[in-house]
């Protein structure tokens, strides 16, 4: 089984790894033995990243992980991160994309229409979580992950490459009042799907991940108050979680190392696996 869930000698690049899930991610990938990649804007949090990366496995920064700073929604910045990352440590045959989130702005407020909702906080909630949460990172990596297998393997054999997009369960059930967010990550998820269908064929596998709450920087404000208690919406959540409390980011590390090992998901594509703890599952 061990050979199964072993990425030794892969490369792995998070975008978003500077993040609280990405980040969670990518411990699981480099406990995996994959070498880690991860992608973000912010070098204080990356080097924070890596440096946790390089203790948890004991290797050195630089050789079994490196920070390498993009914007998602800048193809010039990822191609060149991508560049450096091929130079540095080599093909890479995983991808998480993990850069996403919300903003405040494009989520109605309590009572509201939604004909009041701005077109510029839609556009940006859409342009983060689609076109720089899988459109040009697919665009960019998946181009040299397809070159790769052309180079190097058959694609039916097991050692095709693997992108993991993260959508989330409000782009299956849109959660009330978050509307573009959920609009956009149900737009991954069906990009996740085209894409898993044009590239099966040329060894690269798409699926996705779609986490319920897990509290994070992005959306502490949401299930917590000032003083830390729950909300009241995180509290109406917890209430409709049959597991009755918010995931662990360290939760999504199955699903992760699954979907990225070749032999252990090697026909399993345009998939997505629902971490919620149960929340999709259930209506009152
Ligand atoms: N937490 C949840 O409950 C939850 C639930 C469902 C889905 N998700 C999804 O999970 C993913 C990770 O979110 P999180 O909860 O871990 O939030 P987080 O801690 O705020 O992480 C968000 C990540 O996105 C990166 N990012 C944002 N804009 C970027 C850009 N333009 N270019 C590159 N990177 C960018 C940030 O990195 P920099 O700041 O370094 O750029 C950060 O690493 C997101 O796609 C989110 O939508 C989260």
């Amino acid at each position: 089984m061990s050979s199964l869930f072993n990425l030794e000698g892969q490369v792995a690049v998070v975008i978003g790894g500077t993040g609280g899930l990405g980040g969670a991610m990518a411990d699981a990938l480099a406990s995996s033995g994959a070498r880690v990649a991860v992608v973000g804007r912010n070098a204080e949090r990356g080097a924070a990243a890596v440096e946790r990366i390089a203790k948890l496995v004991g290797g050195r920064a630089g050789e079994t992980v490196g920070f390498y700073a993009a914007d998602a929604i800048d193809k010039a910045s990822l191609e060149s991160a991508c560049d450096r990352i091929h130079s540095e440590l080599g093909p890479v045959r995983v991808l998480v994309n993990a850069a996403g989130g919300n903003r405040p702005d494009a989520t109605l407020p309590p009572g509201a229409d939604f004909c009041a909702l701005g077109l510029e906080a839609w556009r940006d909630v859409f342009d983060l979580n689609l076109v720089g949460g899988v459109l040009l990172p697919c665009q960019v990596f998946g181009k040299k992950m397809l070159e790769f297998v052309a180079k190097t393997a058959s694609a039916e054999q097991a050692d095709s490459c693997s992108i993991i997009n993260i959508a989330s369960m409000s782009g299956m059930i849109p959660l009330s009042r978050v509307v573009a967010y959920s609009a956009a990550k149900a737009a991954v998820l069906n990009l996740t799907q085209f894409l898993s269908r044009e590239w099966a064929t040329r060894g690269v596998r798409v699926n996705a991940i779609s986490p319920g709450f897990f509290p994070a920087e992005q959306n502490r404000g949401l299930l917590y108050n000032a003083d830390g208690s729950l909300s009241a919406r995180g509290g109406q959540i917890i209430g409709h979680t049959p597991m009755s409390r918010f995931g662990r980011p360290e939760e999504l590390a199955g699903a992760t190392v699954f979907l990225a090992c070749a032999k252990a998901s090697s026909f399993v594509t345009g998939q997505n696996i629902v971490i919620d703890g149960g929340f999709s599952s259930t209506t009152i």
